[in-house]
């Protein structure tokens, strides 16, 4: 079972990401994950990587193409892949389809889960993340049992950077002009499927199992 799920920034991807991966025990690859992951180490690619993120461009699609890449290689595949993130727009598109192919994966459902920006810029503002084990939060919607203080591990929680009002204003309006073409791209396939992520976490997770159960490739 291969899916990827895309969608705005703040929609509420990684949160659909993980109950995915935990129901069906698949792979959650994100590329922002990645990138985060690379911010406390002293190289060039992390200092590169950190400076677009916090100004809410996109890392160069070599650098990304080659992450997946790397990514691809490492990853011993059992019961399949979640791609969360990635690809962003139509150069990744094309380039995460000649991956896919050199291994014989196949995509078995496009996710986009969208929202309007109301929604988001309060899902964004709200977020909290913890800094060692990366639990994602909300103050308002997914608050922790004790304020800003992670209920798994017990380290403090932070705010992002890239969730600063000025740059979630610049990442929505990338992903209008560069990740929405590819989507247009997308929909044309038959594994394309629209999530309503207005709703809550559970009713986005819900519409996202009626619409993997559908599909024929996973009974
Ligand atoms: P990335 O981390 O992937 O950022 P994003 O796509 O902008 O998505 P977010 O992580 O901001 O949000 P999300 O949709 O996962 O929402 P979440 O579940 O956390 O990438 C960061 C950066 O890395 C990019 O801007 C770019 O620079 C770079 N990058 C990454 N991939 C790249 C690529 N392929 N190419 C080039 N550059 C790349 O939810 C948000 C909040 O809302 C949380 O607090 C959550 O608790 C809450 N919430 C979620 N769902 C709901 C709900 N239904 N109701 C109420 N609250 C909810």
């Amino acid at each position: 079972m291969n899916i990827i799920l895309i969608g705005p920034p703040g929609v509420g991807k990684g949160t659909a990401a993980k109950l995915i991966q935990n129901r069906f025990n698949i792979e959650h690859i994100s590329t922002g994950d990645i990138f985060r992951e690379m911010f406390d180490k002293n190289n060039e690619l992390a200092r590169l990587a950190k400076e677009y993120i916090n100004d809410g461009n996109l890392v160069p699609d070599n650098i990304t193409n080659a992450l997946v890449e790397e990514t691809l290689k490492n990853k011993k595949i059992s019961r399949g892949l979640l791609f969360d993130g990635y690809p962003r727009n139509i150069i990744q598109a094309k380039a995460f389809e000649k991956m896919l192919s050199n291994r014989k994966i196949k995509i078995h459902s496009i996710l986009m889960i969208d929202a309007d920006e109301k929604i988001i810029a309060s899902r964004v503002e709200g977020r909290r993340v913890c800094k060692k084990c990366k639990k994602v939060y909300h103050i308002k919607f997914r608050p922790p049992s004790k304020f800003g203080i992670c209920d798994v591990c017990g380290d403090k929680l932070y705010q992002r950077k890239d969730d600063m009002k000025k740059t979630i204003l610049k990442r929505l309006e990338v992903f209008k002009s560069v990740t929405s073409p590819m989507i247009k791209y997308y929909e044309k396939f038959n594994t394309y499927s629209l999530i309503d992520g207005s709703g809550s976490i559970e009713n986005t997770h819900n519409q996202i199992l009626e619409v993997l159960e559908k599909s024929n490739d996973f009974n």
